[in-house]
């Protein structure tokens, strides 16, 4: 039995809070790390074209004896292929790479607003298409800023139903955030504990240490009450137990107050900025 909450989405599918992550594992790792997350109860993944590793996440979640309809699977579409065509084509590949017949959410991975003439817009209306053909049950973005979503709103018929961005108590990011909540789109914070960076702060240690549990679950948990759906990363066993271990516990109001005031805006983000991204994987 699950003890992760739910999130209602804006098409009215659901998603779980709490997943797990696959960036910067090795492809001959993954399968291990996914089986190993499916045996401690997640039942949420996140992956992408650009991770190199939906083979094994598909390998893993489709050798468990759990129904498909039990595992949510998130992918995203790579920065080479935001062309119409491009995209279906990506899009495809993933779903024969993971083995998977649909993905319960695709993502426009980053938004590039200086490459293919600034337009995402079109590449978001083959998103429309995948979720009309039932191949993709949800769609969203992720590293949208709120001017990028204003563009959608006003060129596009669908609310993307999330918005998957940097997140983490040095860069809570909460301007984005509170666009999505006022839009209907969920947010989801990746870089949950911005790999590890926030984990000896001392206003984070110092709650840990009052309630009883690890940094890394206080972080994880202050992410949970905010309201925003998380997959933390981990290749060692004993952390992805740990970070799957947030629902019996909850921190104050106080404590919630003291990491968020943890922000420094943009000097905290740790990865790229979405305005001026532009890799494309060669
Ligand atoms: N959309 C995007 O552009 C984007 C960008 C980045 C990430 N993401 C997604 O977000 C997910 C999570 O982000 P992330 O992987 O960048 O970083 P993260 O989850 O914030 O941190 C992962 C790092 O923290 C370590 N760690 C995990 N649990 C720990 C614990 N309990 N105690 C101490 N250290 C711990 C891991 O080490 P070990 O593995 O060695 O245990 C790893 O080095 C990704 O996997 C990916 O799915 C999306």
């Amino acid at each position: 039995m699950s003890t992760v909450p739910t999130i209602t989405m804006n098409d009215g599918r659901t998603i779980p809070q709490l997943g797990f992550g696959v960036f910067q594992i090795p492809p001959e790792d993954t399968a291990k790390a996914v089986r190993v997350a499916l045996d401690v109860g997640y039942r949420h993944f996140d992956t992408a074209e650009m991770y190199g590793n939906e083979k094994q996440v598909g390998e893993a979640v489709r050798a468990s004896s759990l129904a498909r309809s039990e595992v949510f699977v998130t992918s995203k579409l790579n920065n080479g292929f935001h062309r119409p065509d491009d995209a279906r084509a990506a899009f495809a590949g993933t779903l024969a790479d993971l083995g998977l017949d649909y993905v319960d959410l695709f993502l426009i991975h980053w938004p590039l607003p200086t490459l293919y003439d600034g337009d995402f817009v079109s590449t978001w209306r083959v998103l429309e298409e995948f979720a009309r053909d039932g191949q993709a049950r949800s769609i969203g973005v992720s590293n949208f800023q709120d001017s990028h979503l204003r563009r959608l709103e006003a060129g596009s018929e669908t609310v993307p139903a999330v918005n998957q961005i940097e997140a983490h108590p040095y860069f809570t990011n909460d301007a984005v955030r509170d666009y999505g909540r006022s839009h209907g789109i969920a947010t989801e914070a990746w870089s949950p504990i911005a790999q590890g960076l926030v984990l000896d702060d001392p206003v984070i240690t110092g709650v840990a240490a009052k309630v009883g549990k690890t940094p890394a679950q206080v972080v994880l948990r202050w992410h949970i009450q905010r309201g925003d759906i998380v997959f933390p990363k981990s290749t060692t066993p004993a952390r992805i137990k740990e970070n799957f271990e947030l629902f019996d516990f909850e921190l104050d109001a106080a404590d919630i107050e003291a990491i968020t005031a943890l922000d420094r805006g943009e000097k905290g983000r740790t990865g790229p900025n979405p305005d001026t991204f532009d890799y494309v994987p060669k």
